[in-house]
């Protein structure tokens, strides 16, 4: 029976278990990749695992998030990134030079290789043929120690793809067609490898827009061949020599095939507030528009950013819209300027932006009061701009770029005929020399902590039995920026755990951070898909930090699980999904934890006299973590040993 290409690069890397689909697996972690917001608390992990010198083939530490610097916090937690890079072996790129996944494409992801980021859209280097996967800042500490990254084995749906793009559709519509399609929960659990004729006609920053918003669709990972669309782009990179061909075998058997028609996609958009929510562009026609925002690590790349100018070109964006232009890296920048391009988009009443996350963090750019915002973003999750009632549609640039000329969405059957795709030039510049690489003699490098780098605090292991209160109630849906607030100045704190836990569900319920205090320990009740977003470990992190011991959800998304599980957070899942409605704010379980046994069922009971039973998917090794008080306690307890 042939082998899928996730099969190959997978078996390539495994350390443990068995490749069968939920069968705990243990994989050799290639690359690692960190951004600041996440990656201060990463940096910190990593020093408090001890070693002298990362294990893996390479490990980048960007600045990309927090790259506003009013005060001295981000400049210190800057500095602190800087310092730990040379200090223990890894490459640091600092603010201003892009945005982690668009810098990590162009210089450093390569086919056949895994790389694991604590950042949700690693898997954007799926578009050179990487296993990429994002997921909580400790398992990247781990990852960089050279431990396994443990995970169950995803089921690899074929995502089979014919013919090619026509007309004003482009990858991001493909990947919005997917979202409408499958919803956010399609592909949790799964890697989605992309097949079939339609693929070569896919450049590579093409295929990186669809690996990206993989993450929205909930997958493990996304994952394109390597061909020759990826030699061309690696050759533009200066980095033929990292060109390596792959594909599934011909005879590949996938545990589910998709098949999409390239030739029948048309612009969609996503509107407020999910990915999901997925309509033809023309269904939104004469819809006044306030702002649009192209960039983010979705579509910042020259392909894109060249589409958008060429439609600008010589044309004004209407009055009442505002047009904010956020290239994904420098390399983008000057080949936009050696162009001419950045002058498209100055002239038609644009504003650059720096090549960092910006406006797709709340980190400025934020649409006015219930202003209608057009992103060529990946999440228009509520309030994540930055205001609360804004109203962010998702689409591709090219329908972004019309909507800032019209200062509306109107039907693309009106727009005449589409321009051609841009293609990568030969001559790239090359922006390596932009990067910061380890000096030769580490030894006398000193770590810089400034006040906003506060060090861990210690979890005590999980007692016999917990009697806790719920201390909050929350429906389906729950993202992290729900648990955790974006915006300056909550991720200016992600070093700073007793400070960042003040945020902790703020905008959801001012009341919860003083109730889980005193409280001193508690439980969360959830709906379905509790904790999708980001990859922000920070909102298992600081609820643990008040005091949260446990989890209780109708379901829960994978990398917001196993940051749980990291911080000594137990998730349990309601047997009967319909108990959810039995548990209220206020009501005290008692949770016998030392009868838990991995993949069991326990009962929570009350001295009112409810009585529910909670199931849990944990493999043995979670439980064991979970015992120890986290995976920071596991491990450290392995090194002593
Ligand atoms: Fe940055 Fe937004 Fe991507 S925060 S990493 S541009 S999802």
């Amino acid at each position: 029976m042939g082998q899928t290409l996730s099969h190959k690069i997978i078996k390539n890397h495994l350390l443990s278990g068995t490749p069968a689909p939920g069968e705990s697996i243990g994989l050799r972690m290639d690359q690692t990749l960190t951004q600041d917001a996440t990656g201060t608390m990463a940096c910190l992990q990593w020093e408090a695992i001890g070693l002298e010198t990362v294990q893996t083939e390479l490990s980048v530490n960007y600045v990309d998030h927090n790259t506003i610097q009013m005060g001295f916090r981000n400049p210190d937690d800057h500095r602190y990134l800087k310092s730990v890079a040379e200090r223990y072996g890894m490459i640091f790129s600092p603010a201003g030079t892009g945005i982690c996944h668009q810098l990590h494409l162009e210089n450093f992801a390569r086919p056949g290789k895994t790389l694991i980021g604590s950042d949700s859209h690693t898997p954007t280097a799926g578009g050179v043929g990487s296993l990429a996967i994002g997921a909580g800042g400790l398992s990247v500490a781990l990852a960089m120690a050279g431990e396994p990254y443990t995970l169950p084995m995803p089921r690899i749906i074929g995502i089979h793809l014919d013919n090619a793009l026509t007309g004003w559709a482009s990858a991001k519509d493909v990947i919005l067609a997917l979202l409408g399609q499958l919803s956010v929960k399609g592909g949790v659990g799964a890697i989605m490898e992309y097949t079939g004729p339609g693929v070569a006609s896919l450049t590579v920053p093409e295929r990186a827009t669809i690996t990206n918003m993989g993450a929205e669709l909930g997958a493990t990972t996304s994952l394109f061949p390597s061909d020759e669309q990826t030699r061309r782009f690696l050759r533009a990179m200066h980095r033929e020599a990292d060109f390596e061909p792959l594909q599934a075998d011909e005879d590949a058997v996938y545990d589910e095939l998709i098949t999409l028609d390239l030739a029948r996609i048309e612009p969609m958009a996503a509107c407020p507030h999910m990915p999901d929510k997925v309509v033809p562009v023309a269904e939104l026609d004469g819809l006044a528009v306030n702002q649009v925002a192209i960039g983010s690590c979705t579509n910042s790349s020259y392909s894109d950013l060249k589409a958008a100018a060429l439609l600008l070109q010589g044309r004004q964006r209407h009055e009442d819209t505002d047009l904010l232009i956020a290239p994904g890296s420098k390399q983008v920048l000057k080949m936009l300027t050696r162009e001419g391009l950045l002058d498209a988009f100055l002239d038609s009443g644009g504003r650059l932006l720096e090549c960092a996350c910006g406006p797709c963090i709340g980190m400025g750019g934020s649409p006015s009061s219930g202003g209608v915002s057009v992103r060529t973003f990946n999440r228009n999750f509520e309030g994540r701009s930055g205001t609360q009632d804004g109203q962010i549609y998702l689409t591709s640039p090219l329908v972004a770029a019309q909507a800032a000329l019209d200062g509306r969405f109107t039907d693309p059957a009106t727009w005449g005929p589409a321009p051609t795709k841009p293609e990568l030039p030969a001559d790239v510049p090359d922006i390596k020399n932009l990067f910061l690489y380890p000096p030769q003699d580490r030894s006398k490098v000193e770590v810089q902590r400034g006040p906003n780098i506060v060090p861990l605090p210690p979890f005590e292991p999980l007692p016999e039995t917990l009697a806790v209160p719920v201390v909050l109630k929350v429906g389906d849906n729950i993202t992290t920026d729900h648990i955790l607030p974006g915006g300056p100045q909550v991720t200016a704190l992600r070093s700073n755990i007793p400070a960042i836990s003040e945020y902790i569900y703020s905008r959801v319920d001012p009341e919860f951070v003083t109730r889980a205090k005193d409280a001193g320990q508690g439980i969360i009740v959830g709906g379905e898909n509790y904790g999708q977003g980001s990859s922000r470990e920070h909102a298992a992190l600081a609820p643990r930090y008040l005091g949260i011991r446990a989890v209780v959800a109708k379901s829960f998304a994978r990398i917001h699980r196993a940051n749980l599980v990291n911080f000594g957070i137990v998730p349990l899942t309601f047997t009967n999904p319909a108990d959810y409605d039995a548990l209220e704010q206020g009501t005290r379980l008692t949770i016998p934890a030392a009868t838990l046994r991995a993949g069991g069922t326990i009962s929570l009971s009350s001295a009112e006299g409810v009585s529910i039973d909670v199931s849990n998917d944990l493999t043995e090794e979670e439980l064991a973590v979970i015992r120890a008080g986290g995976k920071l306690n596991a491990v450290r307890h392995t090194i002593e040993d």
